[in-house]
């Protein structure tokens, strides 16, 4: 395992490498991440993992300095891994050099997170064009948790012809059914039980739904919720996740999205 704090050691070390396969994270490493790391080890070349808390996706400074930081431990699980090469850039690095493509913002990106908070896509894309010019990836490795995130980064690098291809990877959840995600570190014992609750709630009304699409309104989901010990929902939506349409025939496939609060813990979701 190799570890590279500068970009000019790490483009010298990958300049003859032909397939990069690349998992972007902020650290706090978990299932998640490493269900993405082992898949990305059955493709050809070697697996590059960085970790970044990227200070410009956060919309407060608070949440940013709160976001959970353990680099020794995920260095431990990164070396258990076997993972080739780490790059830990520091704000500087990644900030300090001219990108050539300009960051792409689908439409998208102004629903759900993008309502509340604001800047957060564009700080997304800003760092991962920049990893992307550095690293030259054949593959990007994303979790469907952060879906829309996903999506925004494949229209990005589609419309700005970038040669790498996006692999997504299936949410990886907890025995309680709560998806893997750094932010549940910040949760107490009685935080993660309503997590829990409210994923399993969902799962049980999203047949509902399906029977009372097309008019299905989220009001007294929103009441239920906040009884099982929500604190504030951000957003609670569907989407047929292939036009990102509401859907309207009780054939469609769709996804519940959601973003809540848990005391000042966020949470997102797509059930
Ligand atoms: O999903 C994340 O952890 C981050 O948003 C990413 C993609 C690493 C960019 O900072």
């Amino acid at each position: 395992m190799k570890i590279f704090k500068s970009k000019h050691k790490l483009k010298e070390e990958i300049s003859n490498i032909k397939n990069i396969s690349f998992v972007p994270t902020m650290g706090g490493l978990h299932k998640g991440h490493m269900s993405l790391i082992k898949k990305s080890q059955n493709f050809k070349g070697k697996t590059l993992v960085s970790i970044f808390v990227n200070p410009k996706q956060f919309n407060e400074k608070k949440d940013f300095l709160n976001y959970p930081r353990n680099l020794k431990k995920d260095l431990r699980i990164l070396k258990h891994l076997n993972v080739d090469l780490i790059y830990l850039p520091g704000l500087k690095d990644i900030f300090s050099f001219q990108v050539k493509n300009k960051i792409f913002l689908d439409k998208f990106s102004k629903k759900l997170c993008g309502r509340s908070r604001k800047y957060h896509f564009k700080g997304v894309l800003n760092i991962v064009n920049r990893f992307l010019e550095l690293i030259k990836p054949k593959y990007i490795f994303l979790l469907l948790k952060d879906f829309q995130q996903s999506y925004l980064i494949r229209r990005h690098i589609v419309k700005r012809k970038i040669k790498t291809k996006v692999i997504n990877c299936k949410t990886i959840r907890e025995k309680n059914g709560i998806a893997c995600s750094t932010r549940n570190n910040n949760l107490n014992k009685n935080q993660l039980k309503i997590a829990s609750n409210v994923i399993k709630y969902l799962k049980n009304k999203k047949k509902l739904i399906k029977k009372k699409l097309p008019n299905f309104k989220f009001i007294n989901i929103k009441k239920d919720l906040i009884n099982l010990g929500v604190k504030k929902i951000d957003y609670i939506e569907f989407y047929n996740s292939r036009t990102l349409k509401r859907p309207k025939s009780k054939r469609e496939k769709f996804k519940i999205f959601i973003a809540f609060y848990l005391n000042k813990t966020r949470l997102i979701d797509n059930i």
